[in-house]
């Protein structure tokens, strides 16, 4: 098997003995390159945690092949449930529900996850909640911090770049987008560039550890523009451009350069989120928390600038521990639970979605992809 499997340390109240009498969901999210299962009970207690990487599947092609990582969810899934199921120490009739990633993501993953919780649903007589892996990153703060709404949201992943305000569950408006890159994106396709492998944020980060980050100078797009939207495929091309224009680089001026790029991505992001807190106040005057979620919310240079930021806006950053940043299956049992509790749960028909945005009525940004 050249799936890897990624190891579970003790995250927010992981652990404990499952009582009976809890609400307990089992979660299932197949939208990326991870096939993860949880279960999470309503107490915010995680009974079981698995998050099975394809990374060196996908290795190869420099990026995930949406075809290989259907395929491998298939592989994968019935086994991790199974596992997850023992790990809880549950039964079936113990469940309360099954919550899944229904979209936005891959779609053919995706379909893989939603059929198999339709199936487990339709066979165990349980409630499906279809759930939006965005909400996921968008919930996680709740279970790990025990946040209250409204909250200021940046959600930074692969696919996408937000400032949201959340307002309750299923309740998000927009204040900023990307128009073109997600800085997830941007992340891996400079990693890709500089050579340093795949998935690009965490060797991005790793090279640049200790490098000089001011000895290349990268714009630093939008930069000191009004509103919160973001671009980043200027700051890419950049650095492809000091690539062409280096004669030959060796692996300290890489890490130079990857220095250069995680800079000017922090000053980016802390300069649009100043801004937010200031739209967001102006609605919220006395709300007080910056939540950071999805996958680059795991780099520690971000998560220390931005608490920096939060703090000169008297605000207090909440960072969910970098295992529940990147995707995970805990954060959709978690969003599954929050929609349960609303009796918020899906009909065995509900499709799954390749594009999903958290709120729908939010204007696009010019040349915005989603
Ligand atoms: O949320 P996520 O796991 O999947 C999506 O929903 O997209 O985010 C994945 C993204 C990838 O682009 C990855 O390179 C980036 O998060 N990422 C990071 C770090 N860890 C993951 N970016 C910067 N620094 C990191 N430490
Ligand atoms: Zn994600």
């Amino acid at each position: 098997m050249s799936t890897a499997e990624i190891a579970a340390p003790a995250v927010g109240k992981a652990g404990p003995a499952p009582y009976i009498g809890a609400m307990n969901v089992l979660g299932i999210e197949t939208s990326c390159d991870e096939t993860a299962v949880a279960v999470v009970n309503d107490e915010g207690d995680v009974l079981a945690d698995l998050v099975l990487s394809q990374i060196d599947e996908h290795a190869p092609y420099g990026g995930v092949v949406p075809e290989i990582a259907a395929r491998s969810h298939i592989d994968h899934l019935d086994p991790l449930i199974g596992r997850a199921m023992d790990e809880a120490k549950l039964a079936w009739s113990d469940l309360d529900a099954i919550a899944v990633t229904a979209g936005p993501g891959l779609i053919g993953g995706v379909i893989v996850g939603l059929m198999e919780a339709k199936a487990i649903a339709a066979a165990h007589h349980l409630p499906l909640v279809a759930v939006n892996h965005l909400e996921g990153h968008a919930l996680t703060a709740r279970l790990t911090d025990g946040v209250d709404f409204p909250y200021l949201l940046l959600l930074i992943s692969g696919g996408h770049c937000q400032l949201l305000i959340v307002d309750g569950v299923g309740r998000y408006q927009r204040l900023g987008t990307t128009v073109d890159d997600a800085v997830g994106e941007a992340f891996d396709k400079t990693a890709k560039l500089l050579g340093l492998g795949f998935p690009g944020g965490p060797a991005v980060e790793k090279a640049a550890q200790s490098a000089d980050s001011k000895r290349f100078s990268l714009p630093r797009p939008m930069l000191g523009r009004d509103g919160c939207d973001f671009s980043f495929s200027g700051l890419k091309t950049a650095v492809r451009h000091v690539m062409e224009a280096e004669e030959a680089m060796n692996d300290g001026d890489r890490a130079d350069l990857a220095a250069s790029f995680q800079q000017a991505v922090v000053d980016t992001i802390t300069d649009r989120t100043a801004n937010a807190i200031q739209m967001f106040h102006a609605i919220h005057p006395g709300a007080s928390t910056l939540v950071v979620a999805g996958g680059v919310a795991a780099n520690k240079a971000l998560r220390q600038a931005l608490e920096t930021t939060a703090a000169a806006h008297a605000m207090t950053l909440v960072a969910p521990p970098p295992r529940l940043c990147t995707d995970n299956a805990v954060m959709i049992a978690w969003a599954g639970l929050e929609r349960l509790r609303l009796g918020d749960i899906d009909a065995l028909d509900i499709p799954a979605r390749a594009r999903w945005p958290l709120d729908p009525d939010a204007a696009s940004a010019a040349g915005a992809k989603a």
